[in-house]
């Protein structure tokens, strides 16, 4: 695929830019652009509205310039907005209910307390500074601002060599680069090439400056590029408006959830989804799938979810089934038998529907008018997995009842327990328009060694080329003049084609069944799509390169408020090695969503394949199971609070300059740091350790940080996790199913710090109601010398018990131990005076009453 994509760029005469054309572009004076001056201001409620003009002669660099302009500074509760727009004429700009924000999210302080917004007239600056320090954290003055037509351009100086995080989608380091990034941002459909853009366009970084930490949005679904070097960071948009959000923090947890209050919570998962789940392109037929949840099964290995990729439908048609291979008496009877066995089917659907007469889909969307057009009024035609295709137009009155039916119709056959909504950027496998009157199935151009984009276009592209890696913005997408409900364009509104299929695709599971929480998985994501689903990071590679880039993928969609995050575990594109996957199994246990997926015509990859593997498999799984309770509890905490649930050493430990960059490493929650082995060969991990104390999880030997070590990684062994002293993660014996699991005795694991402290919180409730109410627990663990009390709101029924306490680091034996005013038994207690470990074994009290037990 990519031999014909880099010979169609040639054909077309495109090339990629290089760096060094947009390097040294910000600064007044490398154009002629007058730049603005504020001609007046007026202060009205919250905000400070003021009028800009054109200093000089325009410069029309790429475009027209604006001549005036309003400003609007308005402090809200979770963010400081400056927006600059078109005095005189609507500019598209991101409509409000795209994003869902948090209307409950209350701050103890004020934005006006915490950030001051200062400008300089003529030529028209501005600064944001924190308030706390005096930090001036956002900087225009000596930077050009342009407002044309079709670019816009700001720039804010940063300090040398600053510590950016954020700016996707891309496969990079963690910390980007502030010398020599350029984030194209333009949804693109690529198999997960490092530094370039890719499915989802997410302007947002975070900055972490002497331990503290604030956060840049902008906000605008054209094309742009962000650009980091000559200590600045310079926004250029290829139309919109300038709609910038600061978010003070102060760390960049803080940052975190005024971002995710201001875009859209992450969505309330289903517990279930937190099981592991297996996937391929290229089951053949359901005797295939059903074969292999047997083998999962004989091999011992737990499977939550079985997947199916493109080829269950007749010729690739969404909401079909292929008579021969997945007949739906077949299906049904697999499906059923899933759910009895407390297993879960997920299928993939993409937006593309097939031209054919005699497809409802088809007929019903012309007949409901829900597909893009061509300027002409005609319909959009572009080439996906089944053949010519139309493109649903998300904006369309009609869509989101017509995709409804759909899906509606479809599930009423087959009982699915979540969908995959893939292709969304969407992809398109001509260069632009198919042409309009084309039918039937092509081959698919990259097997087709004649191809040629043989539709004559004009491709309209803006003056200004954003950095996106294929040239061509209608490049393997939907042609940027297509034209959408109301008279908008592929070009305004490309960033938001997948976030928009999440919005209706999630009402439309919610119509189905509303009182469940609906499991969807998209490709292309925007600011926001975490309030509607997950997110995987595409098609990857099976290479160690990009085992490790699943780190810092995962870490920057949490930032993103998507914490529902995987990569495609032993890699989609091309073969794995057993090493490889075995690593990738072992790493992959631990991602916020996993699930094994590999690409078509690659060697097999399920990890009961090799022994070595389904050991490895079977070790780590039974440590993702056993921490599921303390797992769930984090999404919980991401849904109220934006909170990741896998988070960057560099935001916790934001002055330790030795983590700034460590995106090899990372904790799951607050309280379990993963050293994972990420080099073919290796059998150690150089694992740093901040401050604190850690303890082995299956060893329970301390690590005092801060400091090295060499931690032994045997393939036959357990990904290295150390807990975290001060924080108690409350466990459950592993089953094979999260159902199974969720009926187990609970345990306490109580990780004490250098003072003898810890803390813990365990969230539960039904897992999949949408609506609670009051039947959830939320019990709060306190531990000290003098014992260890839970306390909380108790409204969920669990119905098990508690069974074990383990403390670690407890410096002496104590005499009793009482629980619930009860003696425990000698036999009860197990102290190990070497390791500093004390087990309370056989409590057996209820997990749904307050605790309290005493040394
Ligand atoms: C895309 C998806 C991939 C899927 C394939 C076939 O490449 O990213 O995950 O397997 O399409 O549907």
């Amino acid at each position: 695929m990519v031999k014909w994509l880099s010979a169609s760029l040639a054909c077309l005469g495109l090339s990629t830019l290089t760096n060094a054309q947009y390097r040294n572009s910000t600064q007044i004076g490398s154009a002629d652009c007058p730049g603005y001056r504020v001609v007046s201001t007026q202060n009205r409620g919250n905000a400070i509205y003021s009028r800009l003009t054109l200093r000089g002669q325009p410069c029309n660099q790429y475009g027209k310039d604006v001549k005036d302009l309003i400003l609007k500074v308005s402090y809200e509760s979770s963010r400081l907005q400056v927006k600059i727009s078109d005095a005189e004429k609507k500019h598209w700009e991101v409509p409000a209910d795209f994003l869902s924000p948090d209307k409950k999210f209350r701050t103890k302080t004020p934005m006006k307390h915490l950030l001051e917004f200062t400008y300089q007239k003529n030529p028209f600056s501005f600064t944001v500074k924190r308030k706390d320090t005096g930090e001036v954290i956002f900087d225009t003055t000596g930077h050009r601002l342009v407002f044309e037509d079709k670019y816009l351009e700001l720039s804010s100086a940063l300090p040398e060599n600053a510590n950016i995080y954020g700016l996707g989608e891309v496969v990079d380091t963690f910390r980007r680069n502030p010398a020599d990034t350029i984030q194209a941002m333009w949804a693109r459909d690529v198999a997960d090439p490092v530094r370039e853009n890719l499915y989802g366009a997410h302007p947002f970084y975070i900055e972490l400056r002497d331990g503290k930490a604030h956060g840049v949005q902008i906000l605008n679904s054209h094309g742009m590029d962000v650009i980091l070097a000559n200590k600045s960071v310079a926004y250029k948009a290829i139309g919109g408006v300038l709609d910038f959000s600061f978010y003070p923090g102060s760390d960049a947890y803080e940052v975190i959830n005024q971002y995710t209050a201001t875009v859209g919570r992450p969505h309330q998962i289903a517990y279930w989804s937190l099981g592991f789940h297996q996937c391929r392109y290229g089951y053949v037929d359901i005797d295939e799938v059903e074969g292999l949840v047997k083998n999962y099964s004989l091999a011992m290995i737990p499977l939550e979810t079985m997947w199916t990729d493109i080829e269950y439908r007749d010729m690739f048609k969404d909401f079909t089934l292929d008579p021969i291979n997945y007949p739906l008496d077949r299906v049904q009877k697999f499906v059923s038998k899933l759910h009895k066995d407390g297993q879960q089917y997920v299928l993939i659907i993409d937006p593309a529907i097939v031209r054919n007469e005699s497809y409802p889909a088809w007929t019903e969307g012309i007949k409901q008018d829900v597909f893009i057009k061509n300027p002409d009024g005609s319909t959009y035609i572009g080439q996906v997995w089944p053949g010519y295709t139309a493109f649903p137009d998300w904006f369309a009155p009609n869509t989101e009842r017509w995709w409804t039916t759909q899906i509606a119709n479809f599930v009423k056959d087959v009982a699915i327990d979540g969908l995959w909504i893939d292709m969304n950027e969407p992809a398109s496998f001509c260069v632009g328009s198919c042409g309009s009157n084309r039918t039937g199935i092509p081959p698919y151009p990259w097997m087709d060694p004649d191809y040629k984009p043989d539709v004559p276009q004009t491709f309209p592209e803006p003056p200004y080329a954003i950095h996106n890696a294929y040239g061509n913005l209608s490049m393997k997408t939907v042609s940027t003049e297509a034209v959408h409900h109301g008279g908008l364009t592929e070009y305004q509104v490309h960033n938001l084609y997948g976030h928009m299929e999440a919005i209706i695709t999630r009402k439309s599971l919610l119509a189905i069944e509303p009182k469940k929480r609906p499991f969807l998985l998209g490709r292309s994501t925007f600011a926001g799509s975490g309030a509607h689903e997950g997110h995987w990071t595409g098609d990857n590679w099976s290479t160690w390169e990009q085992l490790k880039y699943s780190i810092s993928g995962i870490l920057s969609f949490q930032m993103f408020g998507i914490p529902y995050a995987g990569a495609d575990i032993c890699g989609f594109n091309g073969n794995t090695t057993e090493e490889l996957c075995l690593r990738w199994m072992q790493l992959g246990a631990f991602y916020p969503f996993a699930r094994n997926h590999n690409g078509k015509g690659n060697i097999g990859q399920e990890p009961y394949l090799w022994e070595s593997v389904a050991d490895a498999s079977r070790k780590a799984l039974h440590t993702r199971y056993e921490i599921l309770p303390y797992i769930y509890t984090q999404f919980q905490h991401a849904h109220e609070l934006g909170r990741p649930v896998w988070r960057p050493l560099a935001f916790e430990f934001p002055k330790d300059q030795e983590m700034l960059d460590n995106d090899v490493q990372f904790l799951v929650g607050p309280g379990i740091l993963a050293s994972p082995a990420l080099t073919e060969g290796a059998t150690t991990v150089d694992a740093k350790f901040p401050e604190g104390i850690w303890y082995d999880y299956y060893t329970w030997s301390a690590v005092n940080g801060h400091t090295k070590q060499i931690l032994a990684a045997p393939l036959n062994g357990h990904l290295p996790l150390h807990i975290r002293g001060g924080h108690i993660i409350p466990t459950q014996e592993p089953s094979s199913t999260v159902s199974q699991s969720r009926k187990n005795p609970f345990s306490l694991l109580v990780a004490l710090d250098e003072q003898g402290n810890a803390e813990g919180e365990l969230y539960l409730d039904d897992g999949q109601s949408i609506e609670v109410g009051k039947k959830f627990s939320r019990i709060t663990y306190r531990a000290t010398s003098r014992g260890i009390l839970a306390n909380g709101h108790f409204g969920y029924r669990s119905g098990v018990v508690l069974k074990n306490i383990t403390i670690l680091g407890i410096k002496a034996q104590p005499n009793q131990v009482k629980v619930n005013g009860h003696t425990v038994s000698h036999d009860q207690l197990s102290y190990d005076a070497d390791k500093k470990t004390l087990i309370i074994a056989q409590l057996n009290v209820s997990m749904d009453k307050p605790l309290r037990v005493t040394f």
